[in-house]
């Protein structure tokens, strides 16, 4: 068997053994001698890991010079880690090409906009549209499959690394003859790419595919065509995307049985990929998340998350990077707090992952990442870090043993919608303001909606949003007609939708949808907003505008000059008589068909949002239950008996198993009532007896209901 789209594969555990949480880490045991091997793995045993990633930068030391493998260093690691019980997560070791080959062929590395090069000295300096580097590449995978294919300790493959991390944007000449390829089949003809990107506008019209260059520089304070820019980043991802699909199926085809996945970098700040769209392409879905330090830590680990679910369409996932605590690449690379080790694996398990993996095993001695933390600090064994590590890993082993691996996430009431091509739009350098764009909205409103007791899914706009009692279209700005078209059917169909400014502006080649903000679905939400009113610090300039509901818009409010009969105004602007807004509509609600649809009509940020939030509720007729939480404990629910996903790895479990999950979302100590036998109780304590636990900040307590 070859890979199958949308099929779903997890890693099977070692033979004899039983289903677990996969535990463990990146492990580099080329940077260590191999007298250092065995304390690794005894001390692995103790932390409880039970799989490690091998190889991922391993490409020099298997193939040192061209056509030359030494497979014997690993396959003694993988050897003496098999046959104490650790699986091995193998990578292709494909993610950065040795010094022999680029010496070689200097034209596989990539090109800045400028077209400088991206010469060797750290990693991932190929370029994916390079048919020289692709072939080496695959020549790789070959050797490893053909290597590893009968090898029981390799339990999955971890192909490449991070793809474009540091090669997202290549503007190579391969990368412009690919993207013309791209452009012929997206569009058939030069003059359906004209038409998409609009190059009526400065005498761009092409008259042939040759002509359609990447957005190169074009010089400062330029600006490129919104349309072409777009594009390119759609390229960009599926450029990566092909790549790793070669990568994929070259390894699939010698090893149909092994389950294969790529680390997606999901997190509230990065846009590198359309995961959602790569989603579909890996056996199971794993993601690296590197924690936000200060006040939003715990609330952005649990909203990236819940998109990773999202994406994952429910399906268990696997957390395959994180930090035990500081990383490298801050400018200031701020600890974790004590118990916020556990209590971060914690929020990922919540979410749905049945894996909880680090970068990395080993603290480095040497190189870029000497200063990462990993599993084994430079302290040792004798440290906090492996003293949590420990704790860690007898607390997923106690969830597992409890029957974890067979509940998935439980669906909220809420979905908040986040959508990669609305982010990749609104980052253009000629738009209302810079300080608006898609995705820090999504984030406001899942940390509003957790100020309500509410824990939102976050999901994609491609997904099934439409199928949740309330859903939140929070600047989505590219609606195309067929999206406009579902959020119609939703609310007539009697769906409760909160929709904010900046959706619906534009379809998918960024052309304007005509007569009035929002213009896709402009009839759905009963406004009409004839300008965008930007605010900023500028002295003299509008600041802000004063809501009647007592909250503060910054940054972008619209300019609703029209609202339907159907809709009711919730709340106007309070402003000074000159600015043109004074008594102008901010939020509204709008009966279309059977449901209704809420208007949010300027940037409220979090606090603004969750203090409008219960008259928007009431407004739509949304109740909260008593299943919902408070403020500051953030509640998520795993359940069982999900049979709405044919999951081979099916564990079973019965729909009445419950896990639940408690977090503290403040600064001070929290009191929750629980629901269940406690199993995880961290940083927290638990009167047994009247079923009440106590959490300190960074604290987090499992239940079992
Ligand atoms: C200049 C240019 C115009 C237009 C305006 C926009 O004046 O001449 O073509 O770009 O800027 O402000
Ligand atoms: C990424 C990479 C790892 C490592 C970590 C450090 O996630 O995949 O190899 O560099 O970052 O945070």
């Amino acid at each position: 068997m070859v890979f199958e789209k949308n099929g779903y594969r997890w890693p099977q555990p070692l033979k004899g053994n039983q289903p677990q949480i996969w535990y463990g880490g990146d492990y580099n045991p080329d940077q260590w001698p191999e007298s250092v091997w065995d304390e690794d793995v005894r001390l692995m045993l103790k932390a409880k890991v039970n799989l490690v990633s091998v190889g991922i930068f391993s490409w020099a030391k298997i193939e040192p010079r061209e056509g030359e493998y030494d497979f014997c260093w690993l396959d003694r690691v993988i050897d003496k880690l098999g046959r104490a019980g650790i699986a091995v997560d193998l990578a292709s070791a494909t993610a950065s090409p040795p010094m022999w080959l680029t010496q070689a062929h200097p034209e596989v590395l990539w090109r800045d906009e400028k077209g400088d090069v991206c010469w060797p000295g750290a990693r991932q300096h190929w370029r994916p549209t390079s048919p020289v580097f692709r072939e080496y590449a695959l020549k790789l995978c070959r050797a490893m499959a053909q290597h590893y294919k009968d090898n029981p300790y390799v339990v999955a493959w971890h192909v490449s690394n991070e793809y474009g991390c540091h090669n997202r944007f290549d503007y190579s000449d391969d990368a412009m003859r690919a993207f013309q390829d791209w452009c012929q089949k997206r569009y058939g003809t030069i003059e359906a790419v004209n038409e998409a990107w609009g190059t009526a506008f400065w005498a761009q019209a092409m008259t042939d595919f040759s002509q359609i260059l990447p957005p190169r520089y074009i010089g400062d304070g330029n600006f490129m065509n919104p349309g072409k820019l777009l594009d390119y980043q759609r390229f960009s991802s599926d450029a990566l995307k092909d790549f790793f699909v070669a990568e994929r199926d070259e390894l699939s085809r010698i090893t149909p049985s092994k389950p294969l996945t790529t680390n997606f970098m999901v997190s509230s700040v990065g846009v590198t990929a359309d995961y959602d769209d790569w989603a579909s392409e890996v056996d199971f879905v794993s993601n690296d998340h590197y924690f936000m330090p200060g006040e939003a830590h715990v609330d952005e680990m649990a909203y990236s998350s819940s998109l990773v679910d999202g994406i994952a369409r429910k399906r268990p996932w696997f957390l395959m990077e994180n930090s035990t605590s500081a990383v490298n690449w801050r400018s200031i690379n701020y600890r974790k707090e004590p118990g916020q080790t556990i209590r971060d694996a914690m929020v990922h398990l919540a979410m749905g992952a049945d894996a909880i993996c680090f970068f990395q095993w080993r603290q480095s001695r040497a190189g870029a990442e000497k200063f990462h933390s990993a599993m084994l600090p430079h302290a040792g064994e004798h440290s906090q870090v492996f003293r949590d590590v420990c704790e860690l890993g007898d607390d997923l082993q106690q969830l597992g043993d409890a029957g974890l691996l067979g509940t998935r996430l439980a669906k909220s009431r809420v979905a908040v919608v986040f959508d990669y091509e609305s982010e990749w739009a609104t980052e253009h350098t000629a738009t209302p303001t810079q300080n608006v764009r898609h995705f820090t909205e999504p984030l406001d409103w899942f940390r509003a909606l957790a100020d309500c007791g509410i824990t939102a899914d976050m999901v994609t706009l491609r997904s099934d949003w439409d199928t949740y009692e309330l859903a939140v279209l929070p600047s989505v700005y590219l609606l195309d007609r067929a999206n406009a078209q579902r959020v119609r059917d939703y609310v007539a169909g009697g769906g409760k939708l909160i929709v904010t400014y900046y959706t619906g502006i534009s379809d998918e080649r960024d052309h304007i949808w005509l007569g009035g903000y929002p213009g896709a679905i402009r009839d759905v939400v009963g406004v009409r907003s004839e300008e965008f009113v930007p605010m900023g610090d500028d002295a003299g300039a509008l600041h802000h505008l004063d809501l009647s509901n007592g909250t503060v818009a910054h940054d972008i409010a619209d300019h609703i000059t029209q609202i339907d009969d159907t809709a009711t105004v919730l709340a106007t602007y309070k402003a000074g008589e000159y600015t043109g807004m004074d008594g102008v509509p901010a939020l509204t609600v709008n009966r279309f068909g059977k449901g209704l649809a809420g208007y949010v009509g300027c940037r409220l940020g979090r606090l603004g949002i969750a203090a409008s939030l219960p008259a928007l509720f009431e407004a739509l007729g949304f109740e909260l239950d008593q299943t919902d939480g408070s403020d500051d404990v953030l509640r998520v629910v795993r359940v069982g008996g999900v049979d709405d996903v044919d999951d081979s790895a099916s564990h079973g479990g019965q729909p009445s198993v419950r896990f639940i999950f408690y977090f503290n979302r403040s600064r001070d100590i929290v009191t929750v009532e629980l629901e269940g036998e406690p199993l995880v109780v961290s940083h927290a304590t638990v009167d047994a007896e009247h079923a009440k636990g106590s959490i300190e900040p960074n604290g987090v307590i499992v239940v079992k209901g």
